[in-house]
């Protein structure tokens, strides 16, 4: 038989998928802190949107880079939230953050070329490294700060094989905000070195310390930075696979002809729940933030309650990257909780190598089960 390629077969599955099968299988009632997305439905407005427009005849091919009112809207969204400048032109919608960061990757990196992640780190920029046969490099980030970016580290990390830097804020799995300082710095030097900063700001509507802008406004080089956003976090929306990169105009001009042969365009029904969304009522968007801010603080509560148990404090997304304090390794925890106490979370070895004992808790769920789901994970720790 013919083999896969090696890109494909290079291919990990993660301890988070080995947890979620295991949830799948076992016979009882378990409290599911393991998934990252928001448990909030679409909201009515955006349904009846991209219902009306599939009605309407909107179910045909769009353009490469997106309906141009989306564009446009995206554009705006960026300029007047998050303080980052692009014309339209200069937006491609894409399918999710997901297809956003793969066709950033394949521009960006060539192979044998290095992408480098400040860790703890989301595990698909390696998964992605991989298919674009680019090399991946995670650099730890001090657990004594948070897992907060430090500059330095990734600064000394680089070298003339780095083509980008993958700066995650909020970041996934710890919910740390990164400082401006640190991620104006690494833009910096990733200019220096004529790389790229991949600004993963699919998180960036959720933070709960204040207003958050994007990477591209606050340094001298937005040139360097590639900026992926998604529907699916913000608006509740992970289903309907919506997201957008905004790069300078030359880097654009080569993605969206190459992306012709990739996914050709975005769902054209989506596309027109996305334009929903983003100039629509935002009531629901901001009741879902401030949800989720309360229970940012429930989980802050129950954790400083348990014994040996503690996060650096979560400043954005759903997620807190938790320290059970046991020496032995994550995935061993993770199935010994979702057995024997019906709690499940995700393994941090999942999240590279920066910090394998850690388990991160997805704190989209209700008040109650999380409540419900602290208990349980207080009991295993006792009796481990
Ligand atoms: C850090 C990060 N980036 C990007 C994505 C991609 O999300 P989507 O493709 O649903 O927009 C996710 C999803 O979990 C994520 O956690």
């Amino acid at each position: 038989m013919p083999t896969p390629t090696a890109r494909i077969r290079g291919t990990e599955r993660s301890s988070i998928r080995v947890m979620f099968d295991l949830a799948e299988r076992l016979d009882r009632d378990l409290v599911r802190l393991e998934v990252g997305e928001p448990d909030f439905d679409t909201p009515d407005h955006v349904i009846d949107a991209a219902a009306e427009a599939a009605h309407g005849g909107a179910t045909h091919y769009t353009s490469n880079a997106g309906i141009p009112d989306l564009r446009r809207a995206i554009s705006d969204t960026l300029s007047d939230r998050f303080g980052v400048e692009h014309p339209p032109e200069e937006v491609v919608v894409t399918v999710g953050g997901m297809e956003a960061l793969l066709l950033t990757t394949l521009a960006t990196v060539s192979a044998d070329e290095e992408l480098l992640v400040p860790g703890p780190t989301w595990p698909n920029y390696e998964t992605q490294a991989t298919l674009a046969d680019a090399e991946f490099h995670e650099v730890p980030m001090p657990a004594e700060t948070g897992f907060d970016l430090d500059a330095d580290r990734v600064i000394d990390a680089m070298s003339d094989d780095t083509a980008a830097v993958v700066l995650t804020t909020p970041s996934n799995p710890t919910g740390r905000v990164f400082d401006r300082d640190a991620c104006r710095a690494v833009v910096e030097a990733a200019a220096d070195h004529d790389a790229y900063v991949i600004a993963d700001e699919v998180y960036l509507a959720l933070t709960y310390e204040g207003p958050n802008e994007g990477i591209a406004s606050y340094t001298g080089q937005p040139d360097h930075v590639v900026t992926i956003g998604s529907c699916s976090k913000t608006y509740a929306m992970t289903g309907w696979r919506l997201g957008w990169l905004a790069a300078d105009g030359h880097l654009v001009d080569e993605i969206v002809p190459a992306r012709e042969s990739t996914t050709a365009c975005a769902s054209s029904v989506a596309q027109h729940a996305a334009l929903a969304a983003l100039t629509g009522p935002q009531e629901p968007f901001n009741e879902m933030c401030r949800a989720f801010e309360d229970r940012r603080d429930l989980v802050v509560d129950r954790v400083a309650g348990i014994d040996g148990l503690s996060c650096p404090r979560p400043e954005g997304a759903f997620y807190a990257f938790l320290d059970p304090g046991i020496d032995d390794d994550a995935l061993s925890i993770a199935k010994y909780l979702a057995r024997e106490h019906g709690v499940v979370l995700a393994p941090g070895d999942g999240f590279g190598d920066t910090a394998p004992g850690r388990l991160r808790l997805s704190f989209a769920n209700s008040a109650e089960r999380l409540h419900e789901g602290f208990d349980r994970i207080e009991a295993g720790l006792a009796g481990y």
